[in-house]
């Protein structure tokens, strides 16, 4: 799969791809949102600019708002953005792939970075590219918590649904390079602080 591949897949998919959540109900759907931005506020500081990279139609995105946070977020698909949209449009929204975000920031960092359920669908190269321009997008010292699963068995998705995983030399060897360091935390993502890349 490739990057286009998975991006046009997504433009195309039904809201209810997004998330199991939806297959129970709207409202489970939009408590899953809130619960988990709940949880990124367990280890982003209060009132961050914060960037919701792959943001879907703002599950996430709309209660990190309400919590107070300055939300930009960032999907290839502009429909799930006007969906985003018609339910918040006070939010910032940028139509783009990780190789838009840097025209839009121009020189401006973001306190912290978020990315839950993108890097799963992408290859390993893909992914690589994506998380080396979040950490490009965040200020030294700022915060990532990426969706980013290690397995005892790593292997690349094979469609645009699937979940790619990898070993944890892997993702050491690509923080280092990237400029990661790992921060303990209770989430079931990874946590990460922006430092220099060695
Ligand atoms: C499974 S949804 C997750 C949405 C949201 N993060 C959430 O957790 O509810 C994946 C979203 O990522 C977007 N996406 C996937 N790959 C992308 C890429 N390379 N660049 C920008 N957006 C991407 C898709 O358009 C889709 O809206």
């Amino acid at each position: 799969m490739t990057a286009e591949d998975v991006i046009q897949a997504w433009d195309q998919a039904d809201p209810a791809a997004i998330h199991p959540t939806r297959g129970v109900s709207e409202d489970a759907y939009w408590r899953s949102g809130k619960v988990q931005a709940d949880m990124l506020a367990t280890v982003i500081p209060d009132g961050a600019k914060v960037l919701d990279f792959g943001c879907g139609d703002g599950r996430v995105a709309i209660p990190m708002a309400a919590l107070g946070y300055d939300v930009t977020a960032v999907d290839s698909s502009q429909n799930m953005l006007d969906r985003l949209s018609a339910r918040a449009p006070e939010i910032t929204t940028v139509e783009a792939a990780a190789d838009g975000i840097a025209a839009h920031l121009g020189r401006r960092r973001m306190d912290a970075v978020y990315c839950l359920a993108v890097l799963i669908h992408h290859s390993y190269t893909d992914c690589l590219d994506i998380i080396g321009r979040l950490r490009a997008a965040t200020k030294l010292g700022g915060i990532l918590v990426l969706d980013w699963p290690v397995s005892d068995q790593p292997a690349e998705a094979d469609s645009w649904i699937g979940v790619t995983t990898w070993s944890r030399e892997q993702q050491a060897d690509a923080c280092a390079r990237i400029g990661l360091e790992a921060v303990d935390s209770e989430l079931p993502w990874g946590v990460y602080r922006a430092i220099k890349a060695v």
